[in-house]
């Protein structure tokens, strides 16, 4: 049985107090909205449409940088969740089999309760997540089953006392045959306290119909839906806290776990090692054994097995560490490769460059990549020495086993072999320290005199 997504992400998120469309918001780097696309990607959708509406081209734009096969439609007022998904009605045409609705601002239904969900669908026509709620007199709509059967969903504020009472609460996930749910929403009325058109009455009109529904349970973790900072901040927390476990327990070792702050898509492998206070932006690979010292910053970035790296170490998007590789302190590396065993290890900014294997870049060390206008390369060959302060102005190639000397400012690319000076010459004036340190201590010493004299 094949399945589709529909994900609303149309809604305002007042209570944000933000410019910015609530589901763009990020936990982990990502967008709310990207955490909802990858849960149901977990079930191989066979089409993905988003519901857009306020901010419609800035989700629009977020859901196609992160899959661009997925279609958006907009919902341009928002006139509920029934609403939100007829919007898709069109975009799902000829599409078979099921439909699962998903919340744009909902990042944390596992995989495993959706195909939960999916397999329920065997036996129920409609299939609601539920959780069963801690807090009491929490606004969520309310479950109402006989036994094992859903009756239907009554919305917090339709709800009668009674109703209020019941711990089973609705998650907003919802699965029905794609036919059968947009068959469903052509009855749905706006009759009820919102004056919406509520996703949730497709229940009770499928029951009418004589249809069944069933729910299944998650742990309310899983059903959180963020409205506020404080909500969002919390939900960040939460997800850190996983994103560690699963680390620890694929076998990386957190020296201070709750110090290291992790992106969504973050990967490192067995048996590395990553200090305190660590924080990995989107897009970083690690492989095995790699040592990531205290305070580096990573992002877009891959490091080989056998690299270290910080403490101290900025690592940018483009960034490729090759085996054995040493990044030491105050090194930022922008797009660049550094290949096998080479090192850049004190206060030096890499960008646009190739660095040959076993390469030693000297302290100071800067590739003047940038002339206000364009980016140049700097390629630097095998066994390379730069000496300390060296600055390399792009573009410029420096050959195998050549070298600078310390302080040079090379404008010219450098041959194999060579080693290339380009800095004044020194001279020494013999004596000459002396006699001026004289004149100006007698100097001095005639100005304090002065003073003296004054009071
Ligand atoms: C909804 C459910 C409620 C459930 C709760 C779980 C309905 C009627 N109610 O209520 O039973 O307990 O979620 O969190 O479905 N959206 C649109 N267009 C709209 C309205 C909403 O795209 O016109 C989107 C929002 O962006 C959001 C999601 O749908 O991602 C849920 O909307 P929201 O207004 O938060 O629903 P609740 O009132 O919380
Ligand atoms: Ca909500």
């Amino acid at each position: 049985m094949s399945i589709n997504l529909i994900i609303l992400a149309a809604g305002q998120g007042s209570r944000m107090n933000s410019d910015r469309p609530k589901v763009l918001h990020e936990i982990g780097g990502a967008p709310l909205l990207v955490h909802a696309m990858k849960s149901g990607a977990s079930l191989e959708p066979e089409k993905t449409v988003v519901v857009a509406g306020v901010g419609a081209e800035l989700v629009e734009a977020a859901a196609l940088e992160w899959n661009d096969e997925i279609t958006t439609v907009r919902q341009d007022e928002q006139n509920g969740t029934g609403h939100a998904v007829l919007c898709a009605k069109d975009a799902m045409a000829g599409a078979e089999g099921d439909a699962l609705v998903l919340y744009g601002d909902t990042p944390f239904i596992s995989p495993e309760t959706l195909a939960a969900m999916q397999a329920a669908r065997t036996y129920a026509d409609v299939v609601v997540l539920g959780f069963d709620v801690a807090d009491p007199t929490a606004r969520y709509g309310r479950l109402v089953t006989t036994g094992e059967a859903l009756d239907k969903i009554v919305e917090f504020k339709d709800a009668t006392e009674t109703e209020r009472a019941i711990p089973l609460c609705n998650s907003g996930v919802i699965c029905a045959d794609s036919a059968t749910l947009f068959s469903l929403l052509d009855d749905v009325t706006n009759d009820n306290a919102s004056g919406e058109y509520y996703l949730t009455d497709i229940v009770g009109l499928a029951r009418d119909r004589g249809l069944s529904a069933a729910v299944v349970k998650c742990d309310e973790a899983e059903t959180l839906g963020i409205n506020t900072r404080m909500e969002l901040a919390n939900a960040e927390a939460a997800f850190q806290s996983r994103a560690r476990a699963a680390l620890q327990d694929d076998g990386v070792t957190l020296v201070a776990p709750e110090t290291v702050h992790l992106a969504h898509d973050t990967v490192i492998g067995r048996d590395s090692l990553i200090e305190q206070n660590v924080v990995f932006g989107p897009g970083v690979s690690i492989e095995n054994g790699v040592r990531i010292r205290a305070f580096s910053h990573l992002e877009g970035c891959h490091v080989s097995s056998g690299a270290t790296v910080g403490p101290f170490a900025r690592l940018r998007p483009g960034a490729e560490l090759a085996e054995d590789t040493r990044v030491g302190n105050f090194v930022e590396i922008k797009n660049a490769q550094v290949a096998k065993g080479a090192k850049v290890n004190h206060l030096t900014y890499i960008g646009d460059a190739d660095i040959g294997a076993r390469s030693n870049i000297g302290a100071g060390t800067i590739t003047c990549n940038y002339d206000g206008y364009f980016k140049h390369r700097t390629v630097i060959g095998e066994d390379v020495f730069v000496g300390s302060n060296t600055m390399l102005v792009a573009p410029i190639t420096v050959g195998d086993n050549a070298m600078t000397g310390s302080g040079s400012v090379v404008t010219e690319d450098i041959p194999a072999d060579t080693l290339a000076l380009g800095r004044a010459k020194q001279t020494n004036k013999t004596g000459l320290a002396k006699r001026l340190k004289d004149k100006l201590r007698a100097a001095k010493a005639a100005v304090k005199k002065d003073l003296k004299k004054d009071k």
